[in-house]
């Protein structure tokens, strides 16, 4: 019991350490023939901060601090409504930062979802189980532009370019494929589908944190 507290843990500062070295690596000039871009902290989705920090913070623990309070933000968010509307309606009608998935965990969705992932042809791309091929894995704990489902329903819905376009978001992470991917808008039919699918999407993810 003590191990798993303690790996819990070390998990936590590890990661912790990991993005507060991404936080300190973003304010180096990134090389011209490097596509992704230094992370840059999305106003709408980034969270007041909730308590004050202690004096003698260290930036490891400002850092854990900072990842529990944005993973609060985002658990804290109200059900997005299914509309049955059109996705370039739905994106336009939600503020930024907002939208959470009503069908998370949904067994029965979760199963339609697979099937809509299948016949968009999403695995041609991801994989069957997600886990990448030609274009980034779902399954791991990178995600490009952020993890949370306002970020991926947008991000399916527009495509990447058009994503960087419209929020000004840019790649905070890199996976191993770095290019664009192409929007969903006119051919995924409405918002039941797409959270759909990304209730499925999130069964495949195998990281350790459930940062949506
Ligand atoms: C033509 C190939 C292609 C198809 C088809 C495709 N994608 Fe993507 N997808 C990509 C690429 C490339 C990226 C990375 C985009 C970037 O870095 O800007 C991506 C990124 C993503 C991400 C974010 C992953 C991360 O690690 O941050 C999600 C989620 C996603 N796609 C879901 C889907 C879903 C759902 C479908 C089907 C409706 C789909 N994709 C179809 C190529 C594709």
């Amino acid at each position: 019991m003590v191990k798993v507290v303690k790996l819990s843990r070390c998990l936590t500062a590890c990661s912790a350490v990991i993005f507060g070295a991404y936080v300190l690596s973003s304010s180096v000039p990134a090389n011209a023939a490097d596509e992704v871009k230094p992370a840059e902290p999305a106003a709408a989705t980034t969270p007041p901060p909730a308590t004050t920090p202690p004096a003698d913070e260290s930036p490891g623990d400002a850092a854990a601090r900072r990842a529990a309070e944005a993973a609060k933000a985002i658990a804290d968010r109200k059900i997005t409504e299914v509309t049955n509307k059109p996705l370039a309606e739905v994106v336009a009608a939600n503020p930024v930062g907002t939208m959470r998935n009503p069908y998370t965990d949904n067994a029965t969705a979760i199963e339609e979802g697979k099937k809509l992932y299948f016949s968009y042809s999403c695995n041609g791309c991801h994989g069957g189980g997600g886990g990448g091929g030609m274009c980034p894995p779902l399954t791991n704990d990178i995600f490009v532009y952020g993890s949370d489902d306002d970020v991926l329903f947008r991000l399916i819905a527009l495509g990447t370019a058009d994503l960087q376009k419209t929020y000004s978001m840019k790649r905070k992470g890199s996976e191993g494929v770095v290019g664009p991917m192409p929007g969903y808008t006119e051919i995924i039919k409405n918002d039941d589908e797409l959270w759909k699918i990304i209730a499925f999407i999130r069964t495949v993810y195998k990281g350790s944190r459930r940062n949506w």
